[in-house]
């Protein structure tokens, strides 16, 4: 059996201490860079109306470790109860008028950085001497809570990026040495592949990777028929066609709830485009720029599946990302699209190593065995497929609610990673997920037949 991530950090009966520390501490410092971002004046922004104002995650992060480790896990009281019940949670709701009011008294911003200082003592305080693994305690077997937190972050970094995405430009500093963006030229010709029919292996069994999140277990192997996949993912060119063909206004392309969206917001483009004098431009992360063609369309479900269909195509099934990403030929199923070694920079845009996309195809060394290109990172990937558990699934003890909430029939799989999914959540087995209209997120999507 492959494989499944590189970093051993923890087995059975044993976590790397100082692995733990050093993977703690760059978690901390990326946040840290990602706070001092935002100007002072804007911290108490929202800038997706759906979630809470930044202010929230800076507590957040640092709240989250000390309730799952120091106090569900080691059973400490925790370093500030209040904070600790005030930061615990994010919140998805359905529309505006279930968020919290903007007015709810949030701590200073030099109380929840303090709060946080506090906090990242005692954690690797813990993770140095206290006894984070434990048999005999749910919370810590097999070093449970000290990897939820550690993985945790770097979540919510990809969260708090796509979440800068929409804050006008005056409110953030580009931090220096950030790359040159990448525009490209024209897309690569569009192509599909034929995948035959095949096993699929989804999710993991715990027994085999170090740590994985509730949803992920239990593993199981899937039947997939055969079918049609596009090599690239659907490009902004490609989404052009679909907007001048008046796809915003052809009812029968959308779902009922995706149609209901488009019109309730009046959404006529992609989230990430905007049009200025007649042309359009590509809203960037610091900077706007002409549309570029080659680059991953970056659109809400209800979109990609409105696309597929005026294409006379569908999403794929998340059984089918996975033969596509995963499946090879012979038979043989690999632990990431183009084999066994861990990532790097020259298999796709990942790991924070970019501010915005980078044109379709840019990564040859990415490739899967049946062509397909940019599998992990450019873009997370719209499946067909409902959020839903596998069989076996279990809620984590360390952090019970992190999926069941999200059961609820409304939510999508996404597969694959953007330009701001951290190289250590790149698995095979991981799954994201969002509500159908959720435009914000770095998500593309690629077609099917068959
Ligand atoms: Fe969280």
């Amino acid at each position: 059996m492959a494989k499944m991530t590189e970093i051993a950090i923890a087995t059975d009966r044993f976590l790397d201490r100082r692995a733990a520390v050093d993977w703690y501490r760059a978690n901390r410092r990326r946040s840290a860079e990602l706070f001092e971002i935002v100007a002072p004046e804007a911290h108490h922004d929202r800038p997706i109306p759906l979630r809470n104002p930044i202010v929230f995650y800076e507590g957040h992060l640092p709240a989250f470790s000390v309730n799952t480790l120091l106090k569900r896990g080691l059973r400490d009281p925790g370093i500030n109860p209040p904070f600790e019940v005030l930061f615990e949670r994010g919140i998805d709701p359905e529309d505006v008028s279930a968020v919290p009011g903007a007015s709810a008294g949030w701590p200073s911003r030099d109380e929840i950085q303090a709060y946080g200082r506090a906090a990242d003592r005692a954690i690797i305080e813990a993770l140095e001497t206290r006894d984070v693994m434990r048999e005999d305690n749910p919370v810590l077997r097999r070093g449970l809570a000290a990897l939820t937190i550690l993985e945790h972050e770097p979540m919510h970094q990809e969260t708090l990026r796509y979440m800068w995405h929409r804050l006008p430009y005056e409110k953030k500093r580009t931090p220096r040495g950030s790359p040159k963006p990448v525009l490209g030229g024209n897309p690569p010709a569009r192509e599909a592949v034929r995948i035959p029919a095949g096993r699929a292996t989804l999710g993991a069994k715990r027994e085999e990777v170090p740590f994985g999140w509730d949803n992920e277990f239990e593993g199981h192997v899937v039947e997939v028929p055969e079918f049609e996949i596009d090599v690239h993912d659907v490009t902004n060119q490609d989404f052009l066609e679909f907007v001048g063909s008046a796809g915003y206004d052809r009812e029968d392309l959308w779902s009922e709830e995706g149609w209901q969206w488009r019109v309730e917001n009046d959404v006529r483009h992609p989230h990430f485009w905007e049009r200025r004098d007649g042309e359009w431009v590509w809203r960037g992360q610091f900077h706007e720029f002409p549309l570029p063609p080659a680059w991953p369309v970056f659109v809400s479900h209800a979109e990609a599946s409105a696309y597929a269909r005026w294409r006379d195509s569908r999403l794929p099934t998340e059984a089918e990302f996975h033969r596509a990403a995963y499946g090879t030929p012979s038979g043989d199923e690999r632990s990431y699209p183009w084999g066994e070694e861990p990532p790097d920079h020259s298999r796709g845009n990942f790991d924070f190593a970019r501010w915005d996309p980078v044109p379709v195809g840019s990564f040859r060394a990415g490739a899967s065995a049946w062509g397909l290109h940019d599998l992990l990172g450019n873009g997370w990937e719209w499946t067909s497929t409902v959020f839903g558990p596998f069989s076996g699934f279990e809620p984590m003890a360390s952090y019970p609610v992190y999926s069941t909430d999200f059961f609820d029939g409304r939510h999508w799989v996404m597969k694959g990673g953007s330009l701001a999914t951290a190289k250590t959540l790149l698995r095979r087995s991981f799954r994201n997920w969002f509500r159908g209209d959720y435009p914000y997120v770095y998500a593309t999507f690629r077609c099917v037949k068959g």
